[in-house]
């Protein structure tokens, strides 16, 4: 998908962070965008922000566990629009810092059930619309750097493990939408200054218990410094990568050794395999 002019574009956890510059970026690129998030309050501000600069957008609350909100979603924004071209996945929570002794299974179902299932279900909910739309069409699902290298400095091991799926899944849905003319991307951003911490224990539903704040589970320790990337610098980054139809959106290439390393074992483990005994 190479003019986005016009488009009509779903942002997903579009209310904050990393969702809201994609959004404002998406608004200003002249796409329709439908801004989505499970604090409709947030989403109407960020919509608003779009339309004082000048562009086009609809703030509505949805909640990417449940396929029933993603229904009226769909038709509220067919209603508003006619149609989706792009589908970004993004909403996504962080339910525990610290070792994997101290996940709860709580902390593990919430994760995954906004960080895989809640891709999954957001998918299923828009395909209709964009495969209507297709060859115009595309999707960008949100993982993380920490979706293709567990070395991100921090304990974070049911999110660790949620990013690797989104990975999985986004490649398998690439290969199967190839034909049918959507183009998938995944975006796995490294550090992006975002409230992600608070907004998951403040979203997260009483189902799944209170949130540990972070100082509590990680033992006090304070993480190593990093360097943090401006939210607004996101959407640039990504739309350039639909235009090119890209697989992997990186934000940071400064990380590369990190990959390098990582396939750099897994082939001495081919190695240790071809050596037999
Ligand atoms: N900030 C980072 O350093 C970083 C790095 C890599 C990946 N990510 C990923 O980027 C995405 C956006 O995170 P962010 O950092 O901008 O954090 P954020 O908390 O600012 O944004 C996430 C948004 O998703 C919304 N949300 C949460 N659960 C939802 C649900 N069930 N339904 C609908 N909306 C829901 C939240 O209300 C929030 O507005 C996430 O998938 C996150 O894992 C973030």
């Amino acid at each position: 998908m190479d003019d986005l002019n016009g488009r009509v574009a779903v942002v997903t956890g579009g209310g904050s962070g990393i969702g809201r510059g994609i959004a404002r970026t998406f608004g200003a690129a002249g796409m329709a965008v439908a801004v989505a998030d499970i604090r409709q309050s947030s989403a109407e501000a960020v919509a608003s922000e779009i339309e004082s600069a000048g562009g086009r957008a609809l703030g509505i609350g949805v909640d990417v566990t449940s396929e029933e909100s993603l229904a009226a979603a769909v038709r509220e924004i067919d209603n508003w629009a006619g149609g989706v071209n792009l589908l970004c996945a993004n909403a996504g929570v962080l339910a525990r810092v610290g070792s994997l002794a101290q996940h709860t299974l709580s902390d593990w179902e919430y994760t995954l059930s906004v960080n895989v299932l809640g891709i999954v279900k957001t998918v299923d909910a828009f395909l209709p619309a964009l495969r209507a739309s297709a060859p115009d069409a595309h999707i960008v699902t949100t993982a993380s750097l920490g979706g293709i290298v567990s070395e991100v400095r921090a304990p974070i091991g049911a999110y660790i493990a949620s990013k690797y799926a989104t990975v999985g899944y986004s490649e398998m849905l690439r290969a199967e939408l190839a034909e049918q003319g959507i183009g998938v991307s995944v975006l796995c951003p490294g550090v992006v200054a975002s409230d992600l911490m608070a907004t998951s224990a403040a979203n997260r539903p009483d189902a799944f218990g209170e949130q540990a704040s972070p100082h509590q589970a990680a033992g006090g320790a304070p993480p190593p410094p990093v360097k943090v990337m401006p939210a607004e610098e996101v959407g640039p980054i990504v739309i350039r990568a639909i235009r090119a139809n890209r697989f992997l959106v990186l934000t940071h290439p400064q990380t590369r050794p990190l990959v390098e390393d990582r396939f750099r074992a897994m082939l001495e483990d081919f190695d240790f395999a071809a050596a037999g005994g």
